[in-house]
This record gives C-alpha cells, structure tokens and sequence, in this order.
C-alpha cells in the first residue's frame, strides 16, 4: 500500500492543529418529528422489491472483509480537477487495491473504460465503480444556469433538460450526477444562488422533482439514466451574510417549512442519493448530524438510497469545532448516517480502527455497503460494468442538433423581460444599426456559466454579438465595442469608453452588455455588494448621455442593484448565463421571434441592504402600510422603500394579459373538501404570448405568525392575440400545512385570503374560510 500523501494545505493545517484538542458537542438533540416512516412515491421504479438483488448482495457482502467493505463507502476525484484541496493522490493504485467504491471528475467512455477495468479486472471481488460527476445544467450541450431555467417556470423544459444532460452525461461514462441543488436560496450575497431554483419553497419542490426525474427517468437500469443527487442536506443557502460555507443558525420551523421541503420533494421523487452540506445547523455540521440524516431522512421520509458527503466535509468537522480529531469524524460521521465520504479518506484510514475499538457498529458500516451496492446493482453495473463506456454511443451522442435546439428553446424561456419602456423591444424595423456594448456581447467563456464541467467554453458557445448577426434582418448592421470591464479592480478605469461611446453615437439602438464573469457566482463566490462589477455601470450612465436608446442586457448568476438602470434605460432583459445556445436565444427574443415568458424565481432587491428580501416575509406587528406616509416608528428603512425593485414571480411580455376577477366555487371548505379558485386571463396585447398565472394565499391567524403571502399554484399557458381562457385551480387543507406551534404538521381553521395574478405583488383578490 502506498503512503498516503497530503498535501499541507490550509484545511490539513487546520485539521492537525485542531487534533485532539477540542471535544465534540452533543448531537442535535431533537425529537423525531414521526414515528412511522412512509414509503416515498416510487417515481422512479428503483425502491421496488428485488428478491434477486438481495439475494445477490448477500451472497457478495458475505465474501467482504471489512476493508473491502469500506473501500466501497470511499469516492475519490481522479486528477482532473476538484473543488478543494487534493488530500490524496494515488487515486489509481487505491482503486486496484479495493480501496475506492466510486470515482468523481472523470468522464469520457475511454477514460471510464480505463478506470473501471482497475476495478473489475485488479481487484479480488471485482466490483465495478461508479462514476460522479458534476452534471449541473447540461453535461456537453450546456442549458441556462439553474436558476435562470427555473425561470421558465417550464417544469417540462426543465425536465428535458435534465433528461438530455443524462443521455450526454451517461454516454460519457457517468452514472451519477451531483445535481439537482435544491437549496432554498434567499441571499444573493450567496454565489451559489446560482446553483439552485431560487427562493421559493413551493417552485424549489416542483423544480427539485422534475430535475430528478429527468435524470432518473423511469428505469435506472436503462443505460440512459443517471443516478441524481439531493443536495446540499441541509439549509446551506442560508449561509450567514451569504459568505460561502458560513454558520447556519435558523428556527427549526423555518428549516421544516421552508428548507426542507425541496430535499423531501426529491426523496418522493425517487432520489437515489442525497449530499450533506458543508455548514452547520443549530451547532452540528451537516455531515455529523444524525437528526437530519437519520431521523429526518431515512427514519420519517423513509430514503432508501445512499448519502454522500460533500467534498472533505467530514475532515471539516475537525475544524467546524465538533470533532477532536479525524478518526472522532469519521465515527460521528457513519453514526449519523453518512454512507459515502467524498475525498477525505477518512473512512478509508479511520474506520477499521473505529470498528475494532467498538465506536461503530458493523451492522451500520453493512448498511451503508448495502445500500451503495444496491445501487450498482439497478445501474445494472454487476451485468456489464462497462454498460455507460461506449465510444461509438458518446460519438452519436453528444452535441447532438435537437439537444442544441432544445437549450436554445430553454434559455429563450429563461429569460426575463423586466422593462420595456414604449414598447422598445423588439427591435423596430427601422433599428439598422446595432451597438453590442459591454464585457459580456462576445465572450463565449461567460455564456454558459459555473459548473458547466464538460461544456466547451472556448468553441461552442454562441456569444449575444454572435446570435445578433446570425438573425439580423436583412440590411441591418450589428457593431462590437467592449467598452467596459467587469473585472472588480477595473472599477476607475476608462480605457475603452471613447471607442464604445463612439459606436453608439452612430448607431440606432444600444444593446448594453453587463453583469459579471460567470465565476463571480457558483461556489466560493460570495460579494458583499451586488453592483455591475468593474467600470459597468460608469460606461451604462455615460452611454446613456448619448441619447440612444438603451437595452440593458444582464448576465448573472444572481439578482443584481440595479436600480439605477431600472430607472434610465429603455429595457431591461434578465438572460442569466444562458448556455451553450445563449446567444441566438438572446437574439431570438430581442428581435420579437420569441415572446420573453420567464418569471423571476427570486426577488431582486433594490440595494444589498434589503437582504434578505423575499416575497413570503412576514408582516410584523409594525407594517408600513399601517402607518401614515413617512410614519417613523413603523417596520423600515429610512433611505430605501421595503419594497423590492422587482418582485417575485415578476416579468413582462410583449404580449399583455388582463385578469378578470376571481372566483371561487364556495366560500367555506371543511379539511379535505376541494376549493377551485378560477380566472379568467385575456391576450389584450398585439401579439401571441405566454403567461405564468400564479395563485397565491394568506392565513390571516395561526397559531404561529404566517407569511404575507405563499405560492400555491402556477400553471404557464400560451394565448393568440385576443385569445380568453379560464384556469382553474384546486386547493384542499393540505395545501395549507405548516409547522403549527406545537410543531405539528397541519392547516388551520380560520380566514384565508388568496389571490390570481401574473406575480407576487398583484392579483385579483378573493377570501374563504376553512373551518373544523
Ligand atoms: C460542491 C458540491 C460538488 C462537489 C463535487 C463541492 O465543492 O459543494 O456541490 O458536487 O464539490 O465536485
């Protein structure tokens, strides 16, 4: 065997430093919240009853020594590329020792062939790996960032996305993908906003399941599908101030009522592993926390697959404070329920010893290689280990013309118009001379964002300048000046402004090109100010004084301040990192071929100082609207509105709808009845168009406060010009439940108020009652 070599790095310096000095806390001490576990909703057909696979496993588990037993709970990086420091290199001799269930960063049916032939030809039992990998928003073809596809509000656009980042990923050699992050975002301080579907608990669920579905399909076993990832378990995106990684510190009925939610939505959607999150909640790091990984996970929702760390995190907890040493981790961490640990070998080097000593119990290492082995066994990886490494499959497969088309159709929905001033966009006729101005009309780095691992940034990607020419009108010129820099310490500078000022003065419209380099969100890319970065917003004001009409178009992977933008230029698209197909998507709806639909997924608040800001907040006891204007001992800011710059579930269309009143088809329900809210919603616009009617509601009392407002129902429907239609939504009590103060699970009689409307902020009103 090898020496185990480690690099110095800040994290091992930490860990010796911290070994053996510090005592663990006490485990999360609170109580099961049910008894009786429930089976989830078997979307994915894999929970079924398998005599044969069980058979099987225990005839295979009986010839494990215990070493073999947890090589199987270790997942190594190859040397590709990771996310944190290398604490092992060798990863290739611990395969063909038995010493690496499953290996991440590598992809390729070549490279996997390889790898795997380690394993099933070098070691004694012959067990295949599997192979994770970051398959986040597309594998080769790349789609919006997460959060920009959530705003399609298009639970089937999302889904297909998914399912094609599995057909791509998988014929690459890949069985598992680390992905959907369903993390409940409300801070975008927080780069990985980015990552998730943003800050609706409501929206997250849908979005959480249709993610796993797409990768999971129906059949686990069909070589096309992917193992997908909950992740990150728990509440990591309410990382204090946003800094990544950060304290997580929150009431244990917001983190059931509104961070939870997401992870259970995947569990009853059939996901086959879930990841911990690198933070602590209430003093416990994720890793080490047997409240949510047994209690809550197995034992109440009643998960049959495996979890996994996140990166190093169960080394982490060495300097989280909550471990003396790297062996107390590893017990901490299996006790609690983790089954794989992600590049900390810390299993690998601890837990024999962990064993003898009698701090874990084989039964529970047995039940972690069960539950891992089973999933090779429906991956079908015990018949034909090299099922997933098929070179002439990879070649037809990737970047195939309807995977290209289908992004392009994603990212044309993901993008939100959030100002038209007289009707600006789409480009007139008589627009003949296009500026693209700004750090981000030609970088093709930029359009498909962070973790897009696999996608081609340098070739593939269509750049906004790009998708302007290819669909320009015949007679129509479109220019390129960069202008401006987006890089932080580029902020004083003034280099290319003549050049860019110059351009617009000679064209028709100005198409402004803003928002931040794509690793400026994603992980380890928190801010403290959510300004244009660079000299942006210089070049945006002093475009401006041209007079031209300026389209802002914004690239991101959170909510910016751009309030002054708001209030200057013309119109305003929000396109987030759109994706390998960005550019024509863009171009698609600036010159009106595609009607923007999208809906923001999470508020953008008018300056960083209203964060967190989220639709659902409270009402206090103090609210603004009961005191008189500029009342002063009322619940707000003196220098800044409480209400954000743009809502919630908020974005325009060319088109524009016309919601008739709403009605309901009874005024009181009892538990169980159904009550259907209906309204009618009329194209008065000029042209064809979609809308994402939002139902919302309020309980007026409860037995704990209740949010201002709560998404309940949505659907996106598409209407000609002039076209009416009626949508009708059903709601029963259960739509009603909450964490009520005796931590209960239910609704409560009493008034509720409820409202249709094309966002957050506005709606036709209605009111029932539920009673006893
Ligand atoms: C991230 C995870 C990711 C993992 C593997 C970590 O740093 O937090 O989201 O899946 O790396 O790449």
């Amino acid at each position: 065997m090898p020496p185990i070599s480690r690099n110095l790095t800040r994290l091992t310096m930490a860990t010796l430093l911290l070994a053996g000095q510090l005592s663990p806390a006490p485990l999360l001490a609170k109580p099961a919240t049910s008894a009786s576990a429930k089976a989830p909703v078997d979307a994915a057909g894999w929970m079924r009853a398998d005599p044969k696979m069980d058979r099987f496993i225990a005839d295979l588990m009986a010839k494990m020594t215990l070493d073999e037993k947890i090589g199987q709970l270790t997942l190594l990086t190859s040397n590709w590329e990771s996310t944190g420091p290398t604490m092992r290199e060798g990863y290739k001799d611990d395969i063909r020792a038995g010493r690496v269930g499953a290996i991440f960063n590598a992809y390729t049916a070549k490279y996997t062939r390889e790898l795997q032939a380690l394993a099933v030809e070098g070691t004694r039992l012959k067990i295949p790996l599997i192979f994770g990998y970051d398959v986040i928003h597309g594998h080769r073809t790349i789609f919006p960032i997460s959060l920009g596809e959530a705003a399609s509000w298009d639970l089937q656009a999302i889904k297909k996305a998914a399912r094609i980042s599995a057909i791509e990923a998988s014929a690459e050699g890949i069985h598992w993908t680390f992905s959907p992050m369903v993390d409940i975002a409300r801070d975008p301080r927080w780069g990985r906003i980015s990552e998730g579907a943003g800050e609706d608990v409501y929206l997250g669920s849908l979005i959480a399941k249709a993610r796993v579905r797409g990768y999971q399909g129906e059949d686990l076993s069909r070589p096309d599908t992917i193992l997908a990832t909950a992740k990150h378990f728990a509440a990591y995106g309410a990382a204090q101030a946003g800094r990544d990684y950060h304290t997580v510190d929150m009431s244990e009925r917001t983190l059931r009522d509104i961070y939870l939610p997401p992870f259970k939505a995947a569990t009853d959607a059939g996901a086959a592993t879930f990841m911990t999150s690198f933070n602590e909640v209430d003093g416990v790091p994720a890793s080490g926390s047997r409240y949510l990984l047994t209690d809550v996970l197995r034992e109440k929702w009643g998960f049959k697959g495996f979890v996994v760390t996140d990166y190093t995190s169960i080394n982490e907890m060495v300097p989280h404070g909550y471990s003396a040493d790297l062996k107390q981790a590893g017990e901490q961490a299996m006790n609690a329920g983790v089954d794989m640990d992600m590049q900390g070998a810390v299993y690998m080097e601890n837990l024999a010893k962990s064993v003898a000593e009698g701090k874990v119990d084989t039964a529970r290492i047995d039940a972690a290689v069960k539950s891992i082995l089973e999933m090779k066994y429906r991956l079908g990886l015990f018949d034909d280990p090299y099922r997933y490494a098929d070179e002439k499959r990879e070649k037809a497969t990737i970047y195939k013309p309807e995977f290209l088309d289908a992004a392009r159709d994603v990212a044309r929905k993901s993008i939100v118009l959030l100002k038209n001033k007289d009707n600006v966009l789409p480009l007139a006729a008589t627009a003949k001379s296009i500026a693209v101005i700004g750090p981000l009309g030609n970088s093709k780095d930029d359009m498909i964002g962070s973790w897009s691992a696999a996608g081609d940034r340098k070739t593939r990607p269509i750049t906004l300048l790009e998708g302007l020419q290819a669909g320009a009108p015949k007679g129509t010129t479109v220019a390129y000046a960069k202008g401006a820099s987006y890089a932080f310490e580029d902020a004083g500078k003034q280099d290319g402004f003549a050049e860019a000022l110059a351009l617009a003065a000679k064209s028709d419209v100005v198409i402004a090109a803003m928002g931040e380099r794509w690793d400026m969100t994603g992980e380890a890319a928190s801010r403290t100010s959510l300004d244009l970065p660079g000299n942006q917003q210089a070049l945006l004001e002093a475009l401006k004084r041209t007079g031209k009409p300026i389209i802002l178009v914004l690239m991101s992977g959170r909510p910016n301040s751009i309030e002054w933008a708001d209030t200057h230029v013309d119109a305003i698209l929000e396109a987030w990192y759109p994706g390998t197909m960005g550019g024509h998507a863009i171009a698609d709806v600036l010159y009106g071929d595609y009607n923007p639909s999208g809906k923001l997924p999470v508020t953008f608040p008018r300056n960083v100082g209203q964060v967190p800001i989220h639709y659902d907040m409270k009402n206090t006891g103090r609210p603004i609207e009961l005191g008189a204007p500029g009342a002063k001992y009322v619940s707000r800011y003196l220098n800044t509105p409480n209400t954000p710059l743009y809502p919630f579930g908020f974005g325009l269309s060319y088109a524009s709808f016309a919601y008739s009143p709403v009605t309901l088809n009874k005024a009181k329900i009892r538990p169980g009845e159904p009550l259907t809210a209906s309204v009618t919603v009329t194209n008065s616009g000029a042209r064809a168009g979609e809308e994402v009617v939002q139902l919302y509601v309020r309980d007026l009392v409860g037995s704990v406060t209740r949010p201002v407002k709560e998404l309940k129902g949505f659907e996106k429907i598409s209407l000609k010009k002039g076209e009416k239609r009626t949508i009708r939504f059903t709601l029963t009590d259960a739509d009603l439940a909450f964490t009520r103060q005796d931590m209960s699970w239910g609704s409560e009689p009493g008034q509720y108020t409820l409202w249709i409307g094309p966002s957050s902020a506005t709606g036709s009103e209605a009111s029932f009652e539920l009673t006893e």
